[in-house]
């Protein structure tokens, strides 16, 4: 028996999904639309629009004429190469758009393309491969335009619908026309002393906004909210972050147990989102995001036929390629010297360049040189970098999170077999093979335990969230980083499950 899932089964549940895992591509289920390449002119004038940022960066960081960083640099540096070199400010701990976001000039367009479209878009990836900052920054992109008006709502917190609607509500406040309708609606309840609206706070609107949405109500509710934005004069674009959190909040619960009844609420939210996604699909797009995949949620709870009105679109990591260009506008940014053979140095220790860990490193990279008053970086000093401070114990925070969101889809026996399938693979070169596959699969049906959460669904969740890829005799981890912290954490008394006594 093979330890992958049932390709025939997933394709029967994700008739239109184009990047549901490597395999399922890989394996000629799911075509990927040949790309067209954007025809241009080599060392053409660069247009207009190009040479006026959209921001006025601050100069004193830029001392040099100030270039929105957010080009393509790929075209940029090809036209002009030896002629300018993009410059780019260090992420801070949270998403970047403006002058800190670099690349995705393709993505950027193709969520564009899907906006004028009308067409919904559910964007995947691994966590930290920059999904906020994609739509943060086409946001920003269409605002300055001028021709939609843009919601941004995130759901971490929220608990159930009635949650999601007031925080859909409240974050419509900034487009005037909407809120008008909203406060109209709301009235009884948004009704303040001398009616000053404007003057209270934004958390305390929420919270009285909440109080006229509960159980039995929020549909209706809803459907204000959706007729408000509708109604608004310019197309709005609804980018909903963290929706995949709440969806798998209300399956599970406190206790991550997938009920009957938790089961026929979530199936109750998800069923009105897609009718009123659909209803509205002229004057509200939707763009949904999470920082865990929403298929694997519903896959386990056979709810997947919900995700099939969003048109899928998977990030992918940056190139080493790109990754080397962002790390030279950094470290032109900070005036450091960083080699080409430093950053492909950099590149070849993360193999799978999430654009978080990128970053990070040239953070690290950048204390580090500075700790020792030096501009200029060698090989040793990424060597170093990397082992000390990224496997040590204050870089492997970061793998925290990663445990948790794994912890909160999969709940605590699912967890513990990815726990194990992982570590069995880290300690193995990376490598998880089929054979050991098999071995845990009879482990765990010999167990006698209960286990809700098949070994091919955590599997599955691994891929889709991008720990483990799929190889001829089993799987592999992507990102060397991830697979170095894992091995750091829990491969040191770790037995591989061949040498197990029986
Ligand atoms: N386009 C980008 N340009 C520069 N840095 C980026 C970009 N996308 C992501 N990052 C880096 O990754 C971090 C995480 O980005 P975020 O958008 O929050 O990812 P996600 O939502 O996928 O978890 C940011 O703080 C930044 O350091
Ligand atoms: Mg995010």
């Amino acid at each position: 028996m093979s330890g992958r899932l049932d390709l025939d089964r997933m394709a029967r549940i994700f008739p239109n999904r184009r990047s549901l895992g490597r395999s399922m591509i890989a394996a000629g289920i799911f075509n990927l639309p040949a790309r067209t390449p954007q025809p241009f002119e080599p060392r053409a004038p660069l247009p207009q629009s190009l040479t006026q940022p959209r921001r006025t960066l601050p100069t004193h960081l830029f001392p040099t004429t100030p270039l929105p960083t957010n080009l393509l640099p790929t075209i940029l540096l090809a036209c002009y190469g030896p002629l300018m070199t993009t410059q780019l400010r260090k992420a801070g701990a949270n998403w970047v758009d403006g002058d800190r976001f670099f690349d995705r000039e393709a993505e950027l367009e193709e969520l564009r393309e899907r906006v004028q479209n009308g067409a919904h878009t559910l964007l995947t990836a691994q966590r930290r491969m920059g999904k906020t900052s994609l739509v943060r920054e086409l946001l920003r992109q269409l605002e300055d335009d001028g021709h939609y008006a843009t919601v941004f709502v995130d759901l971490e917190a929220a608990n159930d619908p009635a949650d999601a609607i007031a925080e859909i509500a409240i974050r419509a406040k900034p487009v005037q026309a909407v809120w008008r309708r909203i406060q109209s609606f709301f009235a009884n309840h948004l009704r303040t002393v001398g009616g000053r609206i404007d003057e209270v706070a934004l958390s305390e609107l929420k919270v009285r906004l909440r109080a006229g949405i509960d159980a039995g109500n929020w549909q209706h509710q809803g459907d204000q909210v959706f007729a408000a934005l509708a109604a608004s004069e310019r197309p709005v674009v609804l980018a909903i972050d963290e929706l995949p959190i709440l969806v798998n909040r209300l399956l599970k619960g406190a206790d991550y147990r997938l009920t009957a009844e938790r089961r026929a609420a979530t199936d109750e939210f998800l069923a009105w989102l897609r009718k009123t996604a659909q209803e509205h699909r002229d004057a509200v797009v939707l763009i949904l995001s999470g920082s865990v995949g929403l298929e694997p949620v519903l896959l386990q709870a056979d709810l997947s036929a919900h995700a099939n009105i969003y048109q899928p679109l998977e990030l992918h990591p940056w190139s080493h390629d790109t990754s080397s260009q962002c790390l030279a506008a950094l470290a032109q940014t900070y005036s450091l010297d960083l080699p080409d053979e430093t950053r492909a140095e950099i590149c070849r220790q993360l193999r799978c360049c999430v654009p978080h860990h990128v970053q990070q490193f040239f953070d690290y990279l950048h204390q580090h040189l500075r700790r020792n008053h030096r501009n200029s970086a060698t090989i040793d000093d990424i060597r170093l970098v990397y082992e000390r401070d990224f496997l040590g114990v204050r870089g492997q925070v970061d793998l925290e999170h990663y445990e948790g969101r794994l912890r909160m889809v999969l709940g605590v026996e699912g967890y513990t077999t990815a726990l194990a399938l992982l570590t069995e693979a880290a300690v193995n070169d990376g490598l998880l093979t089929d054979n050991a596959i098999r071995l845990y699969r009879n482990a765990i049906a010999s167990s006698g335990t209960d286990n809700t959460v098949p070994i091919e669904v955590v599997l599955y969740s691994l891929e889709h969230d991008g720990y483990l890829e799929v190889r001829p005799d089993g799987y592999r981890f992507v990102s060397r980083l991830l697979e170095d912290w894992w091995r750091a954490r829990h491969g040191r008394f770790f037995t591989p499950i061949q040498d197990r006594p029986i």
